[in-house]
């Protein structure tokens, strides 16, 4: 099976077994253990510290509608939908999608299933804000590349993108170590998950260089790179960066902070 047809079927599985722990990976989030509550916590507490990140850099960004790819069961979605007027999560797996619609806390929160390998789904220029958290990690080159373009493309000018990718080596294309780290993520290591019982995730990484490149070649401009607070400290091998960018070759829509709204 394609790579990125084996993530789609994953999801698919894990979605329909244990939502909450295909997102957290916690014994605490099993469906025999969970508390939905603290569950959904942990998602306004993550939104909350992204939004104060905005606001310490001092710019501030327009309210009116934003995306959160890769939605999952809403964790994300629901927390953005207490700073944005209206939130679109998207997820290409539809029992992630049945559940994130079963357990919506905001009104002005809707999800959709993408199955496409690109977000082609929505308009240019459709979103103030973009964000995607712990999911591009999941998806296979190129459709990984795709999205990154897309996220700049979807956004109105000057709105602003900020979204997670693991930093890794840039492989030349073709060549053995290419070869091998794509054999290894693709096939070796959700096999060796499987033979132990576990869902077959597969873990991808781009190049710091790559996604900036991915940016600029979409009209984007990349404001800063930064590396995820906790996992920084956690991993050696595993080093996630968030990337803030905008659209337009100049961040004229990302202003300077004024007083923030919120739903909740
Ligand atoms: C670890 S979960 C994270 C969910 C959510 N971002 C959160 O933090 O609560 C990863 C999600 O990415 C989704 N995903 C994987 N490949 C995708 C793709 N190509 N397009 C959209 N979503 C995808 C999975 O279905 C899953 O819901």
């Amino acid at each position: 099976m394609h790579a990125f047809a084996q993530v789609e079927a994953v999801y698919e599985k894990f979605g329909a077994e244990e939502p909450f722990y295909a997102v957290l990976t916690y014994d605490q989030y099993k469906r025999d253990q969970l508390d939905p509550e603290q569950f959904f916590g942990t998602g306004e507490k993550l939104i909350d510290e992204r939004m104060q990140a905005l606001a310490a850099r001092q710019l501030t960004v327009d309210r009116t509608r934003a995306l959160d790819f890769g939605c999952g069961v809403g964790r994300l979605t629901n927390a953005l939908a207490r700073h944005f007027d209206e939130v679109v999560g998207v997820d290409v797996s539809s029992t992630m999608i049945r559940q994130a619609n079963d357990l919506r806390r905001q009104e002005n929160c809707s999800f959709v299933v993408n199955k496409r390998q690109d977000l082609s789904i929505f308009p240019e220029g459709h979103f103030s804000f973009v964000y995607s958290d712990i999911t591009i990690q999941h998806i296979p080159t190129p459709a990984a590349e795709n999205y990154i373009r897309d996220f700049l493309r979807l956004l109105t000018p000057g709105g602003l993108a900020l979204f997670l990718v693991p930093d890794g080596p840039q492989h030349v294309p073709g060549s053995p170590a290419a070869r091998w780290d794509r054999f290894y993520r693709e096939q070796f290591r959700p096999f060796y998950k499987r033979i132990r019982g576990k869902h077959a995730v597969q873990i991808h990484r781009l190049a710091q260089h790559r996604v900036a490149q991915l940016i600029a070649e979409s009209s984007g401009q990349l404001l800063a790179v930064e590396p995820h607070p906790q996992w920084s400290q956690k991993s050696k091998r595993y080093k996630p960066l968030y990337y803030w960018a905008t659209k337009g070759g100049s961040a004229t829509g990302v202003r300077r902070a004024s007083a923030p709204h919120s739903h909740s």
